[in-house]
């Protein structure tokens, strides 16, 4: 496609949120400015545009923001592909709003929405964020470095306590479909056995690990699960029934039911340590940080080369 004059472009983040989207943020003002183009901040997401819900973003914006976890333009997992009426809606507000360009930074869902806009003729960019790091054609989202970094101090902090009771720790983190975090936090911090997604949980090879610990003298042992980990194919554990607007289940739980199990088995004692969103909290690691604002950088020359329907990576 060829390049197209840019005066304005818009930015929002959607989705989950994850430690490195400040830094693209930055990065994308940064570079816009000196390109001499205007930046619109879209608030929380596709909900931001549907509510026509923007701020300026100019250098005062977004200084001081590179060390700061989270997204000061705030985020959700709004889906407004669903109705007809709210996709017209946002349209009617990307012209209203005059963009020339939109940086969309998301996961898979917020980028869906994406795709199917630029099919539609949309000047859009995507720039992939999970802290999963599991988007196809990326080797590294930023967000990931940081979670394995938070896992992996967590791990080795249950290490000290579970050494001193002499009790098995379950370590759940998250992963919706992949076991990267749980992989990598999991080499990092010495843990035991690890149980990721793509592989069905074997509980008696799990206990039997356990049991060999014991018998050459260990008397405590350090198991990660990733959030989305099976005993089967397609018996996910549930926190709840809910389905988000993109269709997604709260995953949950299984870190306690393994705990269950493995303790009735095993008769050591059992622990089970939820790491949830601290994972996804605080500052980004300088891994994020640099991912971060090479993405944003590249997402305002893609744009400037009329790029559109491509995802920095
Ligand atoms: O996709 C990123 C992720 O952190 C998953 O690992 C997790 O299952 C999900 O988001 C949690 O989402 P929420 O913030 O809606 O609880």
């Amino acid at each position: 496609m060829a390049a197209s004059v840019i005066r304005k472009i818009g930015v929002l983040t959607g989705g989950g949120d994850c430690p490195g989207l400040n830094p693209v943020i930055r990065a994308v003002v940064r570079k816009a400015l000196q390109e001499g183009i205007e930046v619109t901040g879209i608030r929380n997401g596709w909900k931001g545009l549907l509510e026509k819900d923007t701020l300026l973003l100019d250098l005062n914006s977004v200084s001081g923001i590179l060390p700061k976890g989270g997204t000061i333009l705030g985020t959700s997992r709004t889906n407004p592909t669903q109705d007809p009426k709210q996709l017209a809606r946002l349209k009617d507000h990307f012209a209203q709003l005059g963009l020339d360009a939109l940086i969309v930074i998301g996961g898979e869902d917020t980028l869906g929405v994406a795709t199917r806009l630029v099919k539609e003729g949309f000047p859009i960019v995507g720039v992939p964020k999970t802290i999963d790091n599991d988007l196809s054609e990326t080797d590294y989202t930023f967000g990931f470095d940081t979670a394995v970094n938070i896992a992996t101090e967590s791990i080795d902090r249950l290490h000290t306590t579970a050494e001193s009771h002499h009790r098995i720790m379950v370590v759940e983190v998250m992963g919706r479909h992949a076991g990267w975090i749980a992989v990598h936090a999991g080499i990092a911090g010495g843990a035991d056995f690890i149980l990721v997604p793509e592989l069905p949980i074997n509980i008696d090879e799990v206990c039997a690990a356990i049991r060999k610990r014991h018998d050459r003298g260990k008397t405590f042992s350090i198991i990660v699960v990733a959030e989305g980990a099976e005993f089967a194919k397609g018996q996910t554990v549930l926190r709840d029934k809910k389905l988000d607007s993109f269709g997604h289940v709260r995953l949950g739980g299984i870190g306690d039911a393994l705990g269950e199990i493995i303790e009735q088995r095993t008769q050591f004692e059992t622990r089970v340590t939820v790491l949830g969103h601290v994972q996804r909290g605080g500052s980004p690691t300088a891994f994020d940080r640099v991912l971060g604002t090479r993405f944003g950088v590249k997402a305002v020359e893609l744009a400037l080369a009329g790029q559109w329907g491509k995802m920095v990576s």
